[in-house]
């Protein structure tokens, strides 16, 4: 476990003030600088952030660009006619701030150093810190704003953001997700143009469906994989957020990113501190590849998802299989099928609770979580026996931040939703569901209470999937005075945050999945907590390549939980060959999501073969450098990816084609991230029964012919895929 609190207890926290603060401020990775100005009682400057450089060669920076550099962190006050990143309404009413460089500190970690540097207003008790922690073995930097302020009465934030840079005009072109449930992370990408380009959210529970708060920026002109200069930037937050890119006509673009301000003025009391969340920062001029992959070890290495270093189990879990059925006899037939082709873990999904009102569809019982007797007449611990009976691990779907109006919670508690005094509730899925007020303390209680009571009562659980299916739909929250009703957005994020942590704290063993009614969790906002993420509800191998894809710029394949599912598909209808869904699913964290037993005797045989070949591979697919080969999003037809292990003795190459036209050019496929100079041997892997593997399974080939002029991939017509393990033999 390396929950970043924890390795902040374990730091050598010996803060020693820089000896050359007043003037430069140097924070560096192993291959990145970023500047800063920091002239006491001055406001604080952004220099530079790029290539890495030494001390001796600040000035030079300096010389280069002709001294232009740009406020660090503007707030709203001095040039008013300009975007600000902190906006505030001091106690008298004053509504401007004027910061001033104060000090400047650092820190020492076991991994990073840590500068802080302190701002104050030149006439009112109110400080920020500004805090940058860079990573010695990592190309990354974490920064967030802290406020406190010893005014009279209450300061109200407006505007809150973890971080600005400035970004020097050119041919700038941003990467973004995009998309909608079960059409998760399509890429956007686009060039910015003058005016303001927002990308924002007002979900208010989740914040991974319609967008994203991740973005590369590419510096040189329509973004590459593999060449150019990149910056990265990650919102580690999971409610409302907001980046914003402005343009006009003079030198810089200027981005702001943090959590969205809308509808959430904050009051902040004397002595208080208000932390933003952090914003993780990347640098390469290798193209988005790199940036990916420094986000992927982020993630891994330092706590960004939860247990990053740990292999994931092949696992089926029971909603596409069943729905709602989730009756003994049909548990016991799905585990026994999986069980007989490999499967290591087995999910039983929604449906399971429910004593007055039973959960037999979604307009039910959400909220009281009691077994269904008449579904599972043996209870949680009958399914956990038979599980152990098959040489599985049982794990179990929870939907905790939400209930739905009809059930015996919401009987007893009508005041723990969030609700506006005096209207109708506006109600979500299933014409009830609604959010829990995890603004409310007795409400976080009833949660870790509830999931702690599950674990501990049945210690055979080994995996959770904590589900979020609903929107925040009432903004009013009866637990918060009418002065603080706008703290909801934030409140209940922290809330959640909270509960989490108690959680880890009481059962750190047990791998938990982020759901979101779909993707909607994949955040690192609460991937410190969480094993995994559930990528869509669309199963559909060929969408799954287009959003998997996109969900791989900014996380790791680890996290991703991609599932084969029946076909016809029950999203899209497509029918698609079993190899195909194996293929696309193998490139991440693999799972079922169907009834095994419905597989003809040929498929079984083929799916226990290919679920072996992916237990040897795991390391590498999970663990592995991610190469991102032919792009889905190219409109090619085709796609094809890659990782390697850590010292390019192995590798996974994954290649799909998706569309089949006469006179359709298949290119040689040109590898990556190979040693050029060790020899690859070939074993192609996930051949059915009675295919014979193509004809360079076995052969030997360098790396540096593998990635220069590339190797023939027989494909046959669409929705044909190869999957070819690599070693390194000499
Ligand atoms: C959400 C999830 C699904 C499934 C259902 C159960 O939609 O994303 O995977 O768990 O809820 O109701």
């Amino acid at each position: 476990m390396k929950l970043r609190n924890m390795i902040m207890s374990a730091a050598a926290t010996v803060s020693m003030p820089l000896m050359a603060w007043n003037g430069s401020v140097l924070i560096s990775t192993p291959n990145t600088s970023m500047l800063l100005h920091a002239d006491e009682g001055s406001d604080l400057r952004f220099a530079y952030y790029g290539e890495r450089i030494d001390e001796s060669e600040i000035h030079q920076i300096h010389d280069a660009w002709d001294g232009l550099n740009k406020e660090a962190y503007p707030a709203f006050g001095k040039k008013i006619y300009e975007p600000s990143a902190l906006q505030v309404v001091h106690a008298d009413g004053n509504m401007t701030l004027d910061l001033e460089v104060k000090n400047v500190e650092t820190t020492t970690e076991s991994d990073a150093t840590v500068t802080v540097v302190t701002l104050a207003d030149k006439v009112y008790p109110f400080t920020v810190k500004l805090n940058y922690r860079a990573y010695n073995d990592i190309d990354l930097i974490e920064s967030w704003a802290t406020y406190s302020h010893n005014e009279k009465k209450d300061v109200v934030l407006q505007r809150f953001d973890s971080f600005q840079m400035p970004i020097r005009q050119n041919d700038v072109w941003i990467s973004h997700l995009y998309g909608s449930w079960a059409a998760e992370c399509a890429v956007a990408t686009e060039q910015l143009m003058p005016g303001v380009k927002v990308i924002s959210n007002i979900d208010g529970a989740r914040n991974g469906h319609l967008s994203h708060p991740e973005v590369m920026i590419s510096l040189d002109g329509k973004p590459q994989e593999n060449s150019g200069r990149v910056y990265g930037a990650v919102l580690c937050w999971s409610g409302n957020f907001k980046l914003r890119f402005h343009t006009d006509f003079r030198d810089v673009h200027k981005f702001f990113i943090g959590m969205n301000d809308e509808a959430s003025a904050y009051h902040l009391a004397r002595g208080e501190v208000f932390e933003t969340p952090r914003v993780a920062l990347t640098y390469s001029n290798h193209g988005m590849g790199e940036v990916s992959r420094n986000y992927h070890r982020w993630a891994r290495e330092k706590g960004n998802v939860y247990n990053g270093g740990k292999l994931h189990d092949v696992l089926l879990n029971s909603w596409e299989g069943v729905y709602y059925d989730v009756y003994e006899p049909k548990m016991d037939e799905m585990m026994r099928d999986f069980a007989s082709i490999g499967g290591e873990m087995f999910v039983m999904d929604d449906g399971w609770f429910g004593d007055k009102y039973r959960r037999t569809d979604d307009r039910k019982a959400l909220g009281d979580w009691v077994v269904d007797t008449q579904k599972l007449p043996n209870g949680i611990q009958g399914l956990i026996n038979t599980a152990t009976k098959y040489g599985l691990k049982f794990g179990i779907w929870i939907e905790p931040e939400a209930l739905h109006i009809k059930s015996e919670l919401y009987e007893k508690h009508p005041d723990w939703v969030l609700n506006v005094k005096g209207r109708d509730l506006n109600l979500g899925r299933g014409d009830g569901e609604v959010l829990l007020d995890l603004c409310n303390p007795e409400v976080q209680d009833f949660i870790y209470n509830m999931v702690d009571t599950l674990l501990t009562n049945y210690p055979g659980i080994a995996y959770i999937k904590w589900d979020a299916n609903v929107e925040l739909k009432n903004y009013g929250s009866s637990y918060l005075p009418a002065d603080k009703q706008s703290h909801i957005y934030i409140d209940y994020h922290r809330g959640l945050a909270d509960v989490l942590k108690r959680i880890r704290a009481a059962h750190p063993d047990v791998v938990m999945q982020a759901c979101g009614g779909g993707g909607g969790r994949a955040s690192y906002g609460v991937m410190p907590y969480f094993d995994e993420f559930w990528v869509s509800d669309n199963t559909d191998a060929l969408q799954r390549i287009f959003m998997q894809w996109g969900t791989s710029y900014f996380y790791p394949s680890n996290a991703m939980a991609q599932h084969v599912s029946a076909s016809p598909n029950h999203q899209t209808g497509r029918v698609v060959p079993l190899k195909f869904r194996f293929d696309v699913a193998m490139t991440g964290r693999l799972g079922m999501e169907m009834q095994p037993g419905t597989m003809s005797k040929e498929e079984r045989e083929y799916a226990s073969k290919t679920i072996a070949e992916y237990k040897q591979i795991r390391p590498v697919v999970q663990q592995g450098n991610l190469y991102r080969l032919v792009s889905p999003f190219d409109g090619k037809g085709l796609a094809s990816l890659m990782y390697t292990d850590d010292r390019a003795d192995r590798a996974v190459v994954f290649a799909y084609r998706m569309a089949n036209f006469n006179n359709m050019l298949i290119p040689r496929l040109r590898l990556a991230g190979l040693d050029p100079d060790k020899t690859y041997e070939f074993h192609e892997l996930s051949v059915p029964v009675g295919s014979k593997p193509s004809h360079i399974d076995g052969k030997r080939i360098k790396g540096a012919i593998l990635m220069d002029t590339g190797f023939e991939v027989p494909f046959e017509r669409e929705y044909s895929s190869r999957v070819y393990e690599l070693k390194a033999v000499n």
